[in-house]
């Protein structure tokens, strides 16, 4: 009973500090560390603070500078000091019993703070733990007078994986040196710890080889990229690849480089023809995707040049890991050549994937002679793995399962949750838009164990990691954009502990994070402030019940419902609501006063044919399929996202359906819209016919619409086929829309079925 109260006195004064001290906010950290404890009190960090290290961390002096560095932008300085002080200290304390060694312990008091660890790394990662529990403007770049104060805590930490990765790729677009840092400080804050960075590609080879110097003189520059008539390139030095890889080094993360092999290596090939199995000539490549030009595996030459390159690589990077590359690359020129069909001849292999397969192990071996090890891409599997190597799985995780049965190492980054260059929001909103679909959320959801593993096997997954490709990024801001703030949601996958993720609990502290980024001025996507308009019919089928969200937390919403520009003088969200009258809603958030979204709209009809019956006479496609028959009529207006569900999609056929209105109706209009999109084959009809009948047999001549929009259009174009039928009396309205079936000549699809998209048939 006694300790009860004593324990109940301690919580209440506890919680009486954490409520009166001002500087009692909520601390969000990511990757949320393992156990945190908030003590009461504050210790504020000024000039006379001393930095003090145990003799084990002396030779860390760049711990002390880094941090320097970051409190460069307010007025205080730390000087380092031999002897703690007994306060107004930053200790970076020796704890050998911390086992793991990237793994920290936090404790400040109002007497000074203590981070200590087993490694210098523990002790970087407690200084990023300090940074956030800084004000965000610590990560600004401008100077300001900031008050150091942080709350007393206790935080104990240590990373579930020892592979915490981020991959760019500065081969189909290049990224200056300063851009190439800023992206170690993003892996870094976030407290991961590997650089992987893709050098050499089909667009560009991007790092200088002193022994092959045509390898940067032709290979690094492109005349164009996808047609745009303008030349592009660049390459790292090795003076300023050292450059990177010491600042790297500084922030504790090991940089990766990526020399492409067999595929993917025009950028080479283009400066040494002989390499290939036709001998050339070739260009730099200025379109993107998989080229049949690869190293030719039969050639001797082939393996000198690339283990010269790698002699090079190796003494540049100090990573046990060289990432060879391995995927992607098409067996077609193989297949023909002499020299590759004699190699397989002469080493008794069975086919092209086996020539792939000793093409990595010979390379394998080279690396092994070094004291290096090889990673590579799931295609490494074909034909046979190499006994050392790590599996990088991309295609899914079913190559990471299997290398992992197999016994190899495998770092999992399948392009389902992994791929930080698919769009994060609606893709209207965003400035980029390939391939598939990864929101914030979903990245969060990621968990890197296959559920197929053994716990044995599962020891081989070392980790995640995410993957910038940069095709459609042609500036550094656009990679920015695409990698924050999901990679916060992939730290805190590689981070912290399965059970103790929640993706709430994460949004909450999402919000300071992006603080961060905001006062940092980094372009982070704003995506997951954009507001979903959800739409459920009411029970009786005459109304919607409209509920508006975003997928961050903390957002104040504002609407309007008559297609004008919402602001936050505008209705604000409070609570679903119902609409049972056309209308055009419009949704914003804004966080702090400030307008962080797109506008979203959604257009709501309420008109004679909605909820009514309807039989479609052609098929239409599973994948576009706007929900169902009813989706013609649901009263939901599809927008200019042909994947955003509001659209009903045709391939290669017309369209053809049939309203019953239930009675004979008096009615005035009759529209449907159709969608223009050509870069995804999608075309306007070549013309509508709508007609009409009383019985469902037989129907009046009918009235034809033909397309005014030109489907040479590239931009995203919708358009109303509409009639006005002036007071008539009906049940039945056929509508009919002609696909033009092919895709012309000039399009990129010559010759493929042509798609007809169409939406809300409405009749008022
Ligand atoms: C890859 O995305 N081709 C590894
Ligand atoms: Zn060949």
């Amino acid at each position: 009973m006694k300790n009860l109260k004593f324990l109940f006195l301690i919580i209440s004064i506890i919680t009486l500090y954490s409520c009166n001290s001002n500087s009692s906010k909520q601390i969000s950290i990511i990757p949320k560390p393992d156990s945190l404890v908030v003590n009461g009190g504050e210790f504020t960090i000024n000039n006379e603070t001393a930095i003090v290290y145990d003799e084990q961390f002396k030779n860390y002096e760049n711990l002390a500078d880094y941090l320097n560095q970051r409190l460069s932008v307010t007025n205080v300085k730390l000087n380092v000091k031999s002897e703690l002080p007994s306060s107004n200290y930053m200790h970076f304390a020796f704890n050998g019993e911390i086992k793991n060694e990237e793994g920290y312990t936090f404790k400040s008091t109002s007497d000074g703070i203590t981070i200590s660890a087993s490694n210098a790394r523990g002790i970087f990662y407690g200084i990023q733990t300090l940074l956030q529990l800084l004000p965000a403007e610590i990560y600004s770049k401008e100077k300001s007078d900031l008050d150091l104060t942080i709350q007393n805590v206790s935080i104990i930490d240590e990373p579930r994986f020892k592979y915490r990765g981020a991959h760019l790729d500065v081969g189909r677009h290049f990224y200056s040196t300063d851009d190439v840092k800023k992206y170690i400080d993003y892996i870094a804050m976030h407290k991961m710890n590997k650089f992987h960075w893709h050098l050499t590609e089909d667009q560009g080879w991007r790092i200088e080889i002193k022994k092959y110097p045509k390898l940067t003189e032709i290979g690094a520059w492109r005349k164009e990229t996808m047609g745009d008539g303008k030349k592009h390139g660049g390459f790292y030095t090795q003076e300023e690849v050292k450059e990177i890889v010491k600042y790297a080094e500084d922030r504790f993360i090991t940089v990766i480089p990526e020399i492409e092999m067999p595929g993917h290596s025009l950028g080479a090939l283009a400066a040494y023809p002989e390499l290939s199995c036709t001998g050339g000539p070739f260009e730099v490549e200025t379109i993107f995707g998989v080229h049949k030009d690869v190293y030719c595996a039969g050639n001797e030459k082939t393996f000198e040049l690339l283990e010269n390159v790698l002699l090079e690589v190796i003494d540049l990077f100090p990573s046990k890991y060289i990432h060879i590359g391995g995927d992607e690359c098409p067996k077609d020129r193989w297949e023909k050549c002499s020299k590759c069909q004699a190699r397989i001849h002469k080493e008794g292999l069975k086919n092209e994937h086996e020539l792939q397969s000793y093409f990595i192990k010979r390379i394998e071996d080279f690396l092994l002679t070094k004291d290096r090890l090889i990673i590579g891409w799931d295609e490494i599997l074909e034909g046979g793995l190499a006994p050392n190597a790590t599996v990088m799985s991309w295609r899914g995780i079913e190559g990471g399962i299997e290398a992992a049965k197999q016994g190899n190492d495998v770092i999992m980054t399948p392009t389902s949750h992994c791929y930080f260059d698919y769009y994060q929001g609606n893709p209207e909103n965003e400035p980029v838009a390939i391939g598939g679909y990864l929101p914030l959320s979903k990245v969060y959801s990621y968990e890197p164990i296959p559920e197929e593993l053994s716990e044995d096997e599962a020891k081989h997954v070392k980790g995640t990691q995410a993957n910038v490709w940069s095709e459609y990024l042609p500036e550094f801001k656009d990679v920015e954009y695409m990698l924050l703030p999901r990679l916060a949601a992939l730290s805190e996958v590689c981070w912290s502990p399965k059970e103790k993720r929640n993706l709430d609990d994460f949004l909450k502290r999402l919000s300071e994070q992006i603080n961060r980024y905001e006062v940092a001025g980094i372009n982070y996507a704003k995506s997951s402030y954009n507001v979903s308009i959800g739409t459920k019919l009411s029970e009786n089928k005459n109304s919607f019940d409209i509920e508006l969200s975003t997928e961050l937390s903390g957002a104040e919403i504002y609407y309007t419902l008559d297609g004008t520009e919402p602001n936050n003088n505008s209705e604000k969200y409070s609570k679903p609501f119902n609409i049972n009258s056309t209308k055009e809603i419009k949704a914003v958030s804004y966080s702090n006063g400030k307008l962080m979204s797109k506008v979203s709209t959604k257009k709501i009809l309420i008109h004679k044919a909605f909820g009514k019956k309807i039989s479609i006479k052609t098929p239409y496609s599973e994948r576009y399929d706007a929900g169902g028959e009813f989706g013609l009529v649901d009263g939901i207006y599809g927008s200019s996202s042909f994947t955003a569900g509001g659209w009903q999609g045709y391939e290669g056929n017309d369209f053809e359906a049939i309203v019953d209105l239930g009675e004979k109706v008096n009615i005035n209009k009759v529209n449907s819209s159709y969608l223009q999109r050509i870069n995804s084959w999608i075309f306007m009809p070549e013309y509508v016919e709508y007609s009409f009948s009383d019985d469902g047999e037989i129907f009046s001549d009918p009235t034809k619409i033909d397309n005014t929009i030109p489907n040479t259009s590239g931009a995203v174009e919708v358009k109303n086929f509409e009639i006005n039928v002036n007071d008539m009396t009906t049940r039945y309205i056929k509508v009919f829309a002609k696909n033009i079936e092919k895709c012309p000549e000039w399009h990129t699809g010559a010759g493929g079925k042509a798609w007809i998209f169409v939406d809300e048939i409405t009749v008022e």
